[in-house]
């Protein structure tokens, strides 16, 4: 992997304490409450994993999985859903989790969509959010990194299915996907 990599953004201890840190905020603010955490698949997968087992109050865990992306590095602003939740969200407190905020294209029709069931509250957490950018206003509650407007890869983001299991979040090298 070494030739494809060019360099690490953010590295394993930084993306442990960050999520440390964000999972004492989450216990606070959920206190006395019955939280749902959502990963979106298959980015989330990591993020979720840690963040499950950094917090101190019970949480249930379910999945959806939507397509934006094809193998390229660019949105396709057309949203699929693959895999719907299997729990019933109505009157429940749903926490988002989430690999990135490229565009928020992907977000802001899932928070749409998630809405649209009459839950008790809906807030994001996204370990990365790349500001500059943004194609619509996303109030992402817990944020990890605000990065560059460059292709990551690492930590369940991947680049044609590969490299999600790098711990740690890189930039890919401009050959790999047919820059200079
Ligand atoms: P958005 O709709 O543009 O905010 O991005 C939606 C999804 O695209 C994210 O959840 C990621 O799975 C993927 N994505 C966006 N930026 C990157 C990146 O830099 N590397 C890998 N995947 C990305």
């Amino acid at each position: 992997m070494g030739k494809d990599l060019e360099r690490i953004l953010v590295s394993e201890e930084e993306l442990r304490s960050k999520i440390k840190d964000i999972a004492g905020r989450i216990d606070e603010d959920y206190a006395g409450k019955d939280l749902l955490l959502v990963g979106v698949l298959k980015g989330a997968v990591m993020v979720m994993a840690d963040l499950a087992r950094a917090l101190h109050c019970p949480v249930q865990m379910d999945w959806m999985a939507v397509s934006s992306y094809g193998a390229g590095t660019k949105s396709s602003g057309v949203v699929r859903t693959l895999k719907d939740l299997d729990t019933d969200i109505a009157g429940r407190h749903v926490l988002v989790v989430e690999d990135i905020v490229d565009s928020g294209l992907t977000l802001s029709w899932l928070i749409r969509n998630l809405k649209s069931r009459g839950p008790a509250s809906v807030e994001i957490f996204a370990m990365l959010r790349k500001p500059d950018a943004l194609k619509t206003p996303i109030d992402v509650k817990y944020v990890g990194f605000d990065i560059p407007n460059e292709f990551v890869i690492g930590y369940g983001l991947d680049y044609a299915e590969r490299y999600r299991n790098l711990p740690f979040i890189g930039t890919l090298a401009p050959h790999v996907y047919g820059g200079k």
